[in-house]
């Protein structure tokens, strides 16, 4: 197949962007031109030749030269008026916006589909890890059960540091913001919306389900505190950031991000620093396991470079499993294994929202219990008590 030759601009200059432009200039058997760079900031110092920069958007977006824009900006509302603006000029688009893919999802298919121009997103999910392109091409008759994983790097970064490397939570945090890994928001990654936000974009590849952001509950790794920690250690278990999503006997899926505490048996238990992992589950082929970077300048550009490369033999993605229309739905009457941490003052208001209760131990500072949740009422208390303790999911 003839390779389409392409004519890039590129939307933002900052660890993912010059990333890019690193990998690019080693990669000089992919023939790409980046024709102008679109930046914020007029004052900022920066690499490149001055000629290379704009800062007027439409000197890319109305350039009919320019062939591909690839959006790697921070703000996702202007992250989204670029690329609708590029897909309505009839360019294909590369993102890495997580947010504002997730955000915008069923726009985003829309627009592709009346422009009849692709919009590629591997580096919004896991970083270096081809998840979604594995989901959309592989599992297409083997069918997926469930896919359960690590998608968020900062905050396994921070959890890997807090436990082996005895460092701070802040002190981990700030370490996972200088390299690179957390967003500009890190409250994003530590309260869990960043996972969510990749699980909405795999469960679409996954099983064809459109939902909202605000249709998937997520817990972060910002309220865990001593206790749990502790209670890890002694079972030798490992907490890890988790994104769920698996077909129920109702024949729904399930779909949430919770803290996990994991066993040594789990692919999960060694995924350290700022990798993620991916267990797919399948009718047939059983369970699979990808691991790989997910975050960090140069795992994420790989994932742009392989989106171009596809671009240039007129790869998209045809969104296998929503055209299949199996409308399935979410399951929010699912039932999960947590371990709840409370103060001693808060033990009590939780009691009515468990399902069942296997174990309740308290002293005068605080305490847990361990037992059954329905993830409706676990949202409902997390809506009427935001900051009182911390849920983890049980391992199974
Ligand atoms: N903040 C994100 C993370 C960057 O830590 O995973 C990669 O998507």
């Amino acid at each position: 197949m003839k390779k389409k030759e392409l004519v890039v601009g590129v939307f933002g200059f900052g660890c993912v962007g010059q990333g890019l432009y690193e990998v690019l200039e080693k990669t000089p058997g992919f023939k790409t031109t980046i024709k102008k760079i679109c930046v914020k900031d007029r004052n900022k110092r920066r690499s490149l030749d001055d000629s290379m920069y704009t800062f007027e958007k439409d000197d890319i977006l109305n350039d009919p030269e320019i062939n591909v824009v690839i959006e790697l900006i921070d703000d996702s509302e202007a992250a989204f008026e670029i690329v609708s603006q590029a897909l309505n000029n009839k360019k294909a688009v590369v993102s890495a916006n997580k947010k504002m893919i997730a955000e915008n999802f069923q726009a985003l298919l829309e627009l592709q589909r009346i422009n009849e121009v692709p919009l590629l997103y591997e580096a919004a999910c896991c970083a270096s890890i081809p998840i979604i392109r594995n989901l959309e091409e592989y599992y297409d008759n083997d069918l997926l059960e469930s896919i359960e994983g690590i998608v968020n790097g900062s905050t396994n970064y921070i959890l890997t540091k807090t436990d082996s490397d005895n460092l701070t939570y802040s002190e981990a945090l700030q370490l996972a913001q200088s390299l690179g890994y957390a967003e500009s928001n890190p409250s994003l990654d530590t309260e869990g919306y960043d996972a969510k936000f990749k699980l909405l974009i795999l469960i679409a590849h996954a099983f064809g389900i459109l939902v909202k952001p605000t249709d998937i509950f997520n817990i972060g790794i910002n309220l865990i505190g001593d206790l749990e920690i502790q209670y890890a250690k002694e079972k030798g278990y490992k907490i890890k950031l988790v994104a769920n999503a698996y077909k129920t006997s109702e024949g729904k899926v399930a779909c949430y991000v919770l803290p996990k505490f994991v066993r040594a048996e789990s692919n999960l238990y060694s995924v350290k620093d700022a990798y993620n992992g991916i267990i797919t589950k399948t009718s047939f082929a059983d369970t699979q396991f990808f691991l790989g970077k997910g975050a960090g300048a140069h795992p994420t550009a790989s994932a742009v470079l392989s989106d171009l490369s596809a671009l240039s033999y007129n790869y998209q993605y045809e969104y296998k499993k929503i055209l299949q229309n199996e409308n399935l739905e979410l399951d929010t009457d699912c039932v999960i294994d947590v371990m709840f941490r409370h103060s001693s003052k808060e033990s009590e208001e939780v009691l009515p929202y468990f399902h069942s209760i296997d174990e309740i131990y308290k002293n005068q500072e605080h305490g847990y219990i361990t037992g059954t949740i329905n993830l409706q009422n676990l949202k409902n208390y997390k809506d009427q008590f935001p900051d009182s303790g911390s849920f983890i999911q049980l391992t199974n």
